[in-house]
């Protein structure tokens, strides 16, 4: 029994570390993981290694977002922009949607 109750927590320290990023602790959807996260980061601040090289937008920039509207955001997604691949082939019309209100969602107020 002792011994039991030893190991445990030992193992949970293991599988803890060094694991890929929990998807549960993340805010993202499934479909931003999946498909931005490793440009935009689950932030969206684009400061992942790959967004770095490829200088992808953050997208929690309020500024930049008041300056765009929802069907730019909608086309740039489907169709890509510049550096930024397009998606219109690997998601419907309605995942693309739900993901350009997601990144509406990012814009952080302006302080
Ligand atoms: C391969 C890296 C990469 C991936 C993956 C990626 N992006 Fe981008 N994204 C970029 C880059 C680079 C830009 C900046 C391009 C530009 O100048 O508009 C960008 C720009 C954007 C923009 C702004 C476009 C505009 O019209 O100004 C939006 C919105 C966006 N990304 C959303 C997404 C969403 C949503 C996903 C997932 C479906 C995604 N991105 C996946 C690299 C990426």
């Amino acid at each position: 029994m002792k011994k039991i109750l030893f190991v445990l927590p030992a193992g949970a320290l293991l599988l803890g570390g060094g694991a890929a990023p929990v998807r549960a602790e993340s805010a993202r959807s499934e479909n931003f993981q999946t498909h931005c996260s490793v440009c935009h980061g689950d932030d969206g601040k684009g400061q992942t290694e790959q967004g770095r090289k490829k200088k992808a937008r953050d997208l929690t920039n309020a500024k930049w977002q008041d300056t765009i509207d929802d069907a730019r955001i909608v086309r740039s997604i489907t169709k890509g922009h510049d550096e930024m691949p397009a998606f219109g082939k690997k998601l419907t019309e309605p995942e693309i949607k739900a993901l350009a209100a997601e990144v509406r969602s990012l814009a952080k107020k302006p302080s």
